[in-house]
């Protein structure tokens, strides 16, 4: 049987009935706070995410769906005969091509200046897997071949791998060849969004709209990031979501920004019913606040770093704030005592802050500091939010945002501050009070066709009735009555309407209530009326 993948999953009814209920509320409330919908592709090119939410970021190391589009098969044996040419004095007579049958196989085995080498012909470094492999070759070799002792293990790629990558290989004792092919044009690297703030400011920029002044734009959509999945966390999983962005002379920058998403956030989970929830805020400052915290922690990590895990000690090279993402119990101890960024905002991110601080007192919404909040992605600078709520467990977050000031520029746009937020479907529906069955809007009538010729009847009567908004469902003429009775109680329909021959000769039906059990016969004309005022 084929079943839907690993931390996908199929929403049926009447679940969906929750979902359009969140959707539509949440539409409501974009509408009277004047936010517009856009739409962007589910799939963008790879840097766009590279180079907004970070490198070093899980979400772009470890979690995005990525392939090579297009014409891509026969490559690898492209780089491999280009190899082999360039390396063809050095390859010994006696050298031997092997496979690793049945388990993991490297393009090539070979004799190279009298040791042996293990190489594998990667067209782009995709991520962390691609090294991780190496180890499963370098174990599955020594038991097929463990006469030849240990090989020396290649990576040759046709780019240059990033940072970490290459990181990585040498900490695994794998060596990198960078070759040069002739004609090499690179792929187009495709990758299913893993969030959308990325896409929004892209858009932003390609359709120049900072000829709109401040845009404030919203969107609903799935997102899809490779997690290990729970409760809560999912691969594929829906953002409600919503940007605030333009050019400096709109206003984007402003405190008042800030706070207007912030207290639409508030009044979004209020009209829906979500209490006990917690905004948490922090500002991340600008960009030379955060180099010179950045400097505090490397200095602040050096001694302890060798004590965390090794994600930590990657992050401490690359990019240290990113070790405030770490979920390891065991590092947390050393995190806690890490500088906080809250040392280092400059002046005007302080006075920023502050301003944000203040409107929101003053239109009474809650908050709690967190100097530690830093968010786990890349683009933020100055004010950076989650709201969190108890009932959710371990992925307690329903929504995280923030500012991103320099993201336009950094995808090379113009300078266009914005804040945004993207609140976790999946999770806000987690944590709703109503019932999908409460939402749900049942059948006002179930029509029964009774005996042969009266499915024609039936339907012209619930044609007539659906035209004025009346949900209808139609049963069949070849059902006995009580079968008909049986099916409407179970769709939890309020009336049924018998239609016989002898009703249809009358011009007169009978409507039962379900409920009270009262019966009655309506002329044609006034059915709608009827069932209306039974409601
Ligand atoms: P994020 O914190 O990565 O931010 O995601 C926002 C929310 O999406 C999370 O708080 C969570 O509720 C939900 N979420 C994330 N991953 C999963 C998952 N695997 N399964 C279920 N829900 C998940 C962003 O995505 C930013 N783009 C938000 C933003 C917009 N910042 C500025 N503008």
């Amino acid at each position: 049987m084929i079943k839907a993948v690993r931390g996908t999953r199929d929403l049926l009814p009447p679940d969906t009935a929750l979902w359009n209920f969140v959707e539509a509320a949440v539409r409501d409330v974009f509408r009277v706070y004047n936010f517009h919908e856009i739409r962007t592709p589910i799939f963008e090119e790879t840097q766009l995410f590279s180079r907004s939410v970070g490198e070093e970021t899980d979400i772009v190391e470890k979690e995005m769906y990525t392939w090579l589009d297009g014409k891509a098969s026969g490559f690898e044996t492209l780089m491999l005969s280009t190899w082999m040419l360039k390396h063809q004095g050095q390859i010994q007579t006696s050298a031997f091509e092997r496979v690793f049958e049945n388990r993991a196989r490297p393009d090539l085995v070979v004799e190279l200046d009298g040791h042996l080498v293990v190489a594998e012909f990667k067209r782009r470094t995709i991520n962390q897997a691609t090294i991780n492999n190496v180890k499963q070759y370098r174990k599955a070799f020594a038991e097929a071949f463990p006469q030849e002792g240990d090989p020396k293990f290649l990576l040759v790629f046709a780019e240059e791998p990033t940072s970490y990558v290459r990181h990585l290989a040498q900490a695994n004792g794998v060596d990198v060849e960078v070759m040069e092919i002739p004609g090499y044009e690179p792929p187009e690297s495709l990758t299913l969004r893993p969030e959308n703030t990325a896409g929004v400011v892209r858009a932003y920029i390609e359709h120049k709209l900072w000829d709109r002044g401040l845009n404030k734009l919203y969107y609903i959509g799935p997102q899809f990031r490779r997690e290990r999945p729970q409760k809560g966390r999912y691969r594929q999983f829906y953002q409600i979501g919503a940007e605030v962005i333009g050019p400096p002379s709109s206003g984007s920058e402003s405190p008042a920004r800030d706070a207007e998403i912030l207290e639409l956030l508030a009044t979004l989970l209020d009209r829906l019913g979500i209490e006990n929830w917690t905004l948490e805020l922090n500002s991340v400052g600008c960009p030379s606040d955060r180099a010179a915290y950045n400097e505090a922690l490397r200095k602040a990590l050096e001694p302890v770093v060798g004590q965390m895990c090794t994600d930590c000690q990657r992050r401490a090279v690359t990019n240290p704030l990113r070790v405030f993402d770490c979920k390891v119990p065991a590092d947390q101890p050393i995190i806690e005592k890490l500088p906080r960024i809250s040392q280092f905002l400059d002046e005007p991110c302080r006075k920023h802050f502050e301003q944000v601080q203040e409107i929101l007192k003053s239109v009474g919404v809650d908050f709690q500091l967190n100097d530690r909040l830093v968010r786990g992605l890349d683009y933020y600078s100055r004010t950076a939010f989650e709201f969190t709520h108890g009932a959710l467990g371990a992925q307690n977050a329903i929504l995280g945002g923030g500012r991103y000031d320099g993201l336009s520029e950094s995808l090379g746009g113009p300078s266009a501050p914005g804040i945004g937020f993207a609140i976790g479907e999946d999770r806000l529906v987690l944590a709703l009070k109503e019932s999908a069955d409460a939402v749900q809007r049942k059948p006002d009538v179930y029509i029964a066709p009774l005996g042969a010729g009266m499915d024609r009847e039936a339907a012209r009567l619930a044609r007539e009735l659906r035209r004025h908004d009346i949900v209808a469902e139609l049963g069949d003429e070849t059902f006995r009555l009580k079968k008909s009775f049986e099916t409407a109680s179970k769709l939890g329909a309020r009336l049924i309407l018998i239609v016989g021959e002898n009703e249809v000769k009358a011009g007169s039906f009978a409507l039962k209530n379900l409920e009270s059990g009262e019966q009655v016969s309506v002329p044609r004309g006034e059915l709608v009326q009827k069932i209306r005022s039974d409601r």
